[in-house]
């Protein structure tokens, strides 16, 4: 293992989203999300499961917080919930809902812990998908660089480290083109729309953070890069990695760094992006970091249905969730993006497993895989930093288990095992892993 990899600087984090978390989803004037509708629709949820109650974050924040103090946690990047500020999406503001938030970021103060702020992991207000097809429609970049304006100002004098998006192609493609998410449409040509919309509301949010926040401001987006290979030495294998990498790793990223789209995406059968002029310039907002979700190799051959996986390799290991565990994946991933776009900073913004978990022993649940997952992808990591990697932290997914989308409270991501009955709290082993590692790269 590389010693001295991990820089001073270097971030030990924890990650969670609001709707995966929060619960309260009808409390203190929130609003509806398409979270919330689409979960309430059935059919749509493993088991009809619901983040209406999730983790009961909400309430018991203080306690989680608690719990990362004790794990020596430093970093911990959560997201905002639009529709707890602006009810209808824009509109009055819900001042519970600010307030909620505000006392979450003094307490990570008080603690000594770094928030990151997501401004949207998913869950849009459901008045405006009602109202105007949500970002199917180019309002909705003004609309979210105004709700962005309204808890960067109310934030941004303690909150220093802001992501616009979390994931967009997820949103983009889960959301609208499978319609596995929220709000559960399949449609290619309104997937167009959503990718740029999602795209300019990014660049027009981006100038009103560094004005709110100030000159100390760290402004980045999330998004997922799964490690793509080709499933056989075959050439038009290598070609469906191309086409998969333009259409899924690099489809946001090449308009943030390089101002325009992959060539791939304007072959004539695709729809058209609805580019008016000015938004390439407007998207390609200078920014202070990106942050890479890793969790798995995806090989691909060019018969293969997209989105499926081809047939598990015997001496691979897979997750509950079906994703092949390949950590060297994690460094080729974060060296590629560092040579395609020389970000100024990387972060690893979510990595992690879901594996079925045995009921606590002692009070700790044991999930040694789960623990070798931590320290093959951390170990992974540290090469990256060896390679010249500028990567300034890493944030577990996830700090509890929680709603994993469609998958209900089926897969556990945690490194804090929660009681869905009761919300009790148990930690793992893997969570006394992530501590007594954070403590030994600290002192080494
Ligand atoms: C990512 C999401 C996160 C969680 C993990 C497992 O795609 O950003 O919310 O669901 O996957």
């Amino acid at each position: 293992m590389p010693t001295h990899a991990f820089p001073p600087d270097f971030i030990w984090g924890a990650a969670t989203a609001s709707y995966q978390i929060e619960g309260a989803a009808f409390e203190d004037g929130k609003g509806e999300s398409i979270w919330d509708r689409f979960a309430h629709t059935p059919g749509k949820i493993f088991n009809g499961d619901t983040g209406d109650i999730a983790c009961d974050h909400y309430h018991r924040y203080r306690e989680d917080i608690q719990i990362m103090q004790h794990l020596g946690i430093e970093g911990y990047r959560f997201s905002i919930s639009w529709p707890r500020i602006l009810p209808l999406g824009d509109g009055p503001v819900n001042e519970a809902g600010l307030a909620f938030y505000d006392r979450l970021v003094d307490a990570l103060l008080e603690a000594g812990i770094t928030p990151f702020i997501t401004l949207y992991h998913w869950d849009l207000p459901q008045a405006l998908q009602d109202r105007q097809g949500g970002w199917a429609s180019r309002e909705i970049a003004q609309q979210f660089t105004a709700y962005a304006d309204i808890v960067s100002r109310f934030l941004g004098d303690r909150v220093k480290a802001w992501t616009t998006f979390n994931e967009p192609g997820v949103a983009a493609r889960a959301g609208h083109l499978s319609g596995e998410h929220a709000p559960g449409l399949k449609d290619m040509a309104v997937t167009a729309r959503v990718v740029h919309h999602l795209l300019l509301a990014h660049g027009m949010t981006v100038p009103v953070l560094r004005q709110n926040v100030g000159p100390d401001v760290h402004v980045g987006i999330v998004c997922e890069q799964p490690y793509l290979e080709p499933l056989t030495d075959d050439p038009k294998d290598q070609q469906a990695v191309e086409m998969a990498e333009a259409l899924g790793n690099y489809l946001f990223l090449d308009p943030i760094f390089k101002g325009q789209y992959p060539a791939q995406i304007t072959a004539p059968d695709f729809p058209p992006m609805p580019i008016e002029p000015g938004d390439m310039d407007i998207i390609a907002a200078p920014l202070d970091f990106v942050g890479i979700n890793y969790y798995m190799r995806f090989r691909i051959g060019h018969n293969q249905r997209w989105g499926t996986q081809p047939p598990r390799l015997p001496d691979s290991e897979y997750t509950e969730m079906g994703w092949e565990v390949y950590p060297p994946g994690m460094t080729r991933t974060l060296l590629n993006i560092y040579h395609r776009y020389h970000p100024k900073a990387i972060y690893i913004t979510e990595n992690g497993a879901a594996f079925n978990d045995p009921a606590p022993v002692d009070g700790v649940v044991q999930d040694p895989r789960r623990v070798a997952y931590l320290e093959s992808h951390l170990d992974a990591a540290a090469e990256a930093i060896q390679q010249g990697v500028p990567l300034k932290g890493y944030f577990v997914w996830s700090l509890l288990d929680n709603f994993e989308w469609a998958w209900g409270y089926s897969k556990r991501f945690g490194i804090v095992s929660v009681n869905f009955s009761d919300g009790s709290r148990t930690l793992k082993q893997s969570a006394l892993y992530y501590k007594d590692r954070i403590a030994r790269e600290r002192h080494s």
